[in-house]
């Protein structure tokens, strides 16, 4: 099963870390949002969108790139960090994955340390994160997601 996962991660690295950990485990090429011009993802067999969480929601160049180069009927997954109120969280790219028909295999999301506007001033919050723990948590949501894709296929 060969994955690729979009993704937009600045803050500070935190959404990049989980992936990272998931990529330890599986097949999966990472590809930042912001500096892939274009991309070919119809031959990957599934594809992740992640995302800081920006305002309560997805960056928007994330948002974009799904609905520019997302194939219809592709499998999909979402991954987000976010400080400690995730809003809407993968909402809007579950929307347009519903309307090219994609199937949402699940989602993972973890805290992420902020430190945006007024947390700076207190040495920002969600600290430590993503820990080992939610490393782990996130390599075993990957490994789970792809066993059941293989059940899938095998049938
Ligand atoms: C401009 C900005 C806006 C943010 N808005 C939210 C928000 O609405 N809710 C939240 O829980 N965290 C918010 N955060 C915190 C980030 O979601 C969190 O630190 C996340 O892990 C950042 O991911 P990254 O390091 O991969 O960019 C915001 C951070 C920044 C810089």
């Amino acid at each position: 099963m060969k994955t690729a996962i979009c993704y937009y991660s600045r803050h500070h690295g935190n959404t990049r870390k989980v992936l990272e950990a998931m990529a330890e485990v599986g097949e999966i090429d990472l590809i930042d949002v912001t500096t892939r011009q274009a991309v070919r993802l119809e031959h990957y067999d599934c594809i992740g969108f992640a995302s800081g969480i920006y305002g309560f929601t997805f960056q928007k160049a994330v948002v974009e790139f799904a609905r520019q180069y997302l194939p219809c009927g592709k499998p999909v997954f979402f991954v987000y960090t976010y400080g400690g109120a995730k809003g809407s969280g993968a909402k809007v790219v579950q929307e347009i994955a519903r309307e090219k028909n994609c199937p949402v295999l699940g989602e993972f999301s973890c805290k992420g340390y902020d430190t945006f506007g007024p947390f700076k001033l207190t040495g920002g919050i969600a600290k430590g994160h993503p820990d080992e723990q939610d490393l782990e948590h996130a390599r075993r949501f990957y490994l789970t997601l792809m066993e059941h894709e293989n059940r899938g296929v095998q049938k």
